[in-house]
């Protein structure tokens, strides 16, 4: 599947616009669903590292590359009417390819040196952002998942988490399930998928900010 493709056919279910607006330039009646809120949970880093770009897998100044299998995530920041939101900040923070957290309150031992955990990117124009990261793993009492953190000017800070589409145990997570519609808890799911051009599978989780938060 080609990127283009992949990401049409998102927006394409969400409904970014309708073909009637497309036509006559009225607004578009259908709004897009904005991601749910999740919880922080107890592992937001203490320390930024001093190496927390957009490429997880790789720690600067270290030879070896991340364990765990490499994927490259990427997506838009866009308002519930489709408007990207060009320079918003995405953090993202993850345990290693072992379950672990690089975090103090981490209790299961010193996580992979070589994995940074914590990454930021900047949206461009288009509210597009990416990293090159790890597929997340399980870890006890909880789901594979990806923590988020959307700041801004203009809107409200947004902290949410994003799950692999389709796991087998999503529907035993009790902060998964506590997502309050299906259509919410689709929204929140990416599948990873081989993407011409790409050396590893690709996943793209489109974040909508909620309400009218945008001011220009
Ligand atoms: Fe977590």
């Amino acid at each position: 599947m080609t990127l283009k493709k992949l990401i049409s056919r998102r927006q394409f279910a969400r409904g970014v616009v309708t073909s009637v607006a497309m036509v006559t330039g009225a607004p578009a009646s259908a709004a897009l669903l904005a991601t749910p809120p999740q919880n922080e949970g107890p592992f937001y880093p203490v320390k930024i590292p001093l190496d927390h770009d957009n490429d997880l897998v790789q720690v600067a100044g270290r030879a070896q590359k991340a364990a765990g299998e490499m994927v490259h995530l990427l997506g838009r920041v866009l308002d519930i009417n489709g408007k990207p939101a060009p320079g918003a900040q995405v953090e993202i923070w993850q345990c290693d390819a072992m379950g672990r957290y690089h975090h103090p309150g981490e209790g299961r031992g010193p996580a992979d040196p070589n994995f940074q955990g914590v990454g930021k990117s900047m949206a461009d124009s288009s509210g597009s952002w990416r990293f090159r990261t790890i597929k997340p793993v399980t870890y006890p009492g909880r789901v594979p998942h990806i923590h988020f953190r959307i700041s801004g000017r203009g809107f409200d800070r947004l902290t949410t988490q994003m799950y692999l589409k389709g796991h087998a145990n999503n529907e035993d997570d009790f902060l998964f399930t506590g997502i309050e519609t299906e259509a919410e808890r689709q929204s929140v799911q990416v599948a990873f998928v081989p993407v011409q051009g790409f050396d590893a599978p690709v996943g793209n989780f489109d974040i909508i900010l909620g309400g009218n938060a945008r001011r220009e």
